[in-house]
């Protein structure tokens, strides 16, 4: 709900206030946000005027931007937003360069309006809500020093403790300005020292979680390789020092944007704080042209009082609601095969079929055809933009395929990279302009591939004709739409050398605007982003397809690590997770097929190996677990997402799991846990499984995945038990082990939710090096449990 009063504003959530108004001179003071204050609609000036600093003298060094109000420096006051020239010495929201080369600017309180639905910035994507309780704010401002307006759009969700927020610039005057920085959000705290969590990497090891106590100066977290990338995340979280998951000021703020951003955080010289967001100004400037608008994208804001785990919440709901939209929304995804790691380039439709079939019949419901299937795409040095069918790998073509695949009752999906072109190609022989390059210099080369140009209409055009004619004549059901190289070489020969500092912004927005055509089109397919796993993992891509292909790393143990740092902002709907063969491709890392399971079914299950080489066990497994995924799947893909175990929630210091995590389903009568292992510790064998979330008054079943093991996980410990001496390893062990499987623990009980959320339910105890007995829990190295809990 928005609240307006005498120039004051409130933004009311369910859980959270945000309130600010407009001083004498027109300057937008920042006075609230956090924990809800309940506020009639006569009562807000009231508030405002009590929350307002006292200003009664000036500070030695400052600067009075206005003699109507003598006592304010802009530098020490929190603003609703900023910019240069006035006496604010922080870090600006906006940053314009006028005609005559001047660079202040003064953004004084015009008017406002209220509209009764959520906005979008044009020609970005925008969060939504279809049930019609959604409010804008617009707040417009004038810049004394030029004719530009600022309009600062505020939106409110009736059902969600988020804000979203963006700045819209107008150009009324006759002369073009140069926007060198327009951000999406300023947020300015009574705060003197803050924990700032955000996530960074690589190709392969994405969202490393990286925490920060900032006391002095500035923070920040930014991009600078054309995307959202695997560098630096664009998820920002601040809190209090002391806060813990469950509890404590927290706050984190996202971008709806897949292109260079920034995030920072300065401690002021006066005990303030203020967070920026919003597209990285150091690659941005905008000319913006008498008549014109240019808008920042939408930033998501939350905060919670309930510690990382509130925010977390919170984001998930806005992300599920908000954020993921069209036919895939709330259903169900498939399981699904991919063909990468099973078989890279070397496609081939015998192949794919034998593969396609063992896959349906261990349950999986998808094929997705990955790279290598198109033009002369042998290996990554060539092809892409010649998408069409390689006839020598396969004979009848996408469409006799994708046929037979859905003759074996599987859906069919296909791999693209549609914004690539290989040097050795005839797309680019062709248009070798099309590439972004600057012409007669040398480019860099990634993956050996270009970009192409999106910022061109005739691009755009073609690349949406050549997708729509391959999702058409291969009947596609899903699409993986991947990206693997990063920005370089800025520079658009279809632009004027003016306006070649808009380059990275204009490529983004030329790819919403494919992006936006095809999923129109397209309406049934399921979309999958990827950019070499998960170089663009961003709310804007997840405002058109429902989900992202989280990392190439799919060895269970990164992968939990990484999912658990995905899971601060984003839920296990949007993850794509696959189990993959063993040794893992990425580490060469031996794990269990039951904790490669364990892991990728928080999220969005696949499988990616070659089945056709599986062994019968193995097989055997596969189908089990599938079977439970597909019992489970709603709660695992949809339910509310707890992490239960940090660096902080460690009961010692010999705790050795990488995670623990339950989901919750949204009325509260089912949760699956999943628990893993790290190391093996000897004579540390009770542990206790403690959720969160689920209701303490309901009564639930609590049980686990029951396991057999191989016996030759005891090694020469059989001869403890056999009658007869075995030697490990022999012809005898061998047999023994094809009709004696060693049961693992059960767990089984009836337990109050409040039990669970409060002590946990303690396990059976560890093998601890002295003996196996009735209920011992095996454990080896990165063993992963699964449990149930069923309301009774
Ligand atoms: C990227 C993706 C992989 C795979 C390959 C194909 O690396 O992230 O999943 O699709 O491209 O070339």
């Amino acid at each position: 709900m928005i609240i307006v009063q005498d120039g004051c504003f409130a933004l009311q959530t369910p859980h959270t206030s945000y309130i600010f108004r407009k001083d004498a001179a027109g300057n937008l003071l920042h006075l609230y946000y956090g924990e809800k204050i309940e506020i009639e609609e006569e009562g807000l000036a009231k508030v405002c005027e009590i929350m307002a600093p006292v200003i009664t003298n000036q500070n030695g060094c400052s600067l009075i931007a206005d003699t109507a109000q003598p006592n304010l420096c802009l530098d020490d006051v929190c603003l609703e937003i900023s910019s240069r020239g006035k006496g604010d010495m922080r870090e600006p929201y906006v940053e314009l360069v006028l005609a005559d080369g001047s660079s202040t600017s003064d953004f004084r309180y015009e008017n406002y309006r209220i509209e009764e639905s959520l906005l979008t910035p044009e020609g970005l994507p925008g969060a939504y809500e279809e049930k019609g309780n959604g409010q804008s704010l617009v707040i417009t401002l004038a810049d004394r020093n030029s004719k530009v307006k600022l309009e600062l759009v505020y939106g409110v969700m009736e059902d969600c403790d988020c804000l979203v927020r963006y700045g819209r610039l107008v150009n009324s005057g006759e002369e073009t300005v140069t926007v060198n920085r327009l951000m999406s959000m300023q947020l300015d705290m009574e705060a003197g020292v803050l924990k700032i969590t955000d996530f960074h990497g690589d190709w392969a090891r994405e969202m490393a979680k990286n925490e920060t106590i900032l006391r002095q100066g500035k923070y920040v977290n930014d991009t600078s390789v054309g995307f959202s990338s695997n560098r630096a995340n664009p998820l920002f979280i601040w809190a209090d020092t002391e806060t813990t998951q469950e509890y404590g000021d927290c706050y984190a703020v996202n971008l709806l944007y897949s292109g260079n951003h920034r995030e920072s955080a300065q401690a002021g010289g006066h005990g303030k704080m203020r967070i920026l967001a919003g597209m990285n100004p150091d690659y941005l400037c905008w000319q913006l042209e008498a008549g014109e608008a240019f808008c920042s994208p939408q930033a998501v804001l939350t905060y919670s009082h309930q510690g990382y785990q509130g925010v977390s919440g919170q984001l998930h709901y806005f992300v599920r609601e908000h954020i993921v939209r069209g036919e895939w929304k709330h259903k169900e995804r498939p399981i699904l095969i991919n063909s990468w790691e099973a078989m890279y380039f070397d496609v081939q439709e015998k192949k794919i079929l034998k593969l396609a079939r063992t896959a349906a019949n261990a349950g999986m419901e998808l094929f997705v055809l990955d790279d290598g299937w198109f033009g002369k795409r042998n290996s990554d040095a060539s092809s892409l933009g010649d998408w069409y069918d390689n006839k020598e790998k396969l004979p009848t073509g996408l469409a006799g395929l994708s046929e037979k695949i859905h003759k074996l009752g599987l859906k069919f999906g296909i791999w693209v990279e549609p914004e690539m072109v290989s040097e050795d190609s005839d797309l680019y022989r062709k248009h070798p302009d099309w590439a972004v390059r600057i012409p007669g210099q040398e480019h860099a080369l990634g993956r050996n591939q270009m970009v192409l140009d999106l910022t061109r209409e005739e691009v755009r055009n073609y690349i949406i004709e050549s997708m729509s004619d391959v999702f058409f004549r291969g009947k596609v059901d899903y699409v993986k739409w991947d990206m693997n190289r990063n920005l370089s070489d800025y520079y658009s020969q279809g632009l004027a050398p003016r306006h070649q500092g808009e380059f990275g912004h204009r490529y983004i927005l030329g790819l919403y605007q494919v992006i936006q055509t095809l999923t129109d089109r397209f309406p049934h397919i399921l979309f999958e982003a990827c950019a070499s796993g998960g170089n663009r993992f961003d709310l804007g891509m997840l405002c058109f397809m429902p989900q992202i292909w989280a990392s190439d790393n799919t060895d269970a143990i990164s992968r939990a690590r990484i999912q658990n740092s995905y899971s601060y902002g984003y839920p296990q709907s949007v993850i794509a997770a696959h189990v993959s063969g063993c040794p893992n491709h990425q580490t060469l890392r031996r794990t269990p097929l039951t904790s490669r399971f364990a892991i990728a079914s928080v999220g969005i299950l696949g499988y990616e190996c070659n089945l056709s080489d599986a062994s019968m066990e193995d097989m055997e497994e596969i189908k089990v677990e599938i079977e439970l995924y597909k019992k489970w799947r709603n709660v695992l893909q949809f339910g509310d997402w707890y992490r239960l175990y940090e660096e902080a929630d460690k009961k010692s210091v010999y705790d050795m799991d990488v995670i623990r995590w339950n989901m919750v389903s949204a009325d509260k009568s089912k949760a699956v846990g999943i628990m893993l292992q790290g190391e093996i510790l000897a004579n540390y064998s009770h542990h206790v499984f403690k959720t969160r979330g689920l209701d303490d008054a309901k009564k639930y079943h609590f049980y686990n995945r029951a396991l057999k093991y191989d016996i030759h996980r005891m090694g020469d410990l059989i001869n403890t038990m056999a009658p007869v001496h075995v030697k490990q390893d022999s012809l005898l062990h061998d047999a023994i082990s094809k009709f004696i499987r060693l049961d693992g623990e059960k767990e089984d009980k009836v337990v109050s939710g409040a039990v669970m959320n409060r002590h946990g339910v303690p396990l059976a105890q560890n093998y601890a090096g002295t003996g196996y007995g009735q209920n011992t829990a095996l454990y080896q190295d990165y063993d992963a449990r699964i449990y149930f809990m069923e309301e009774v």
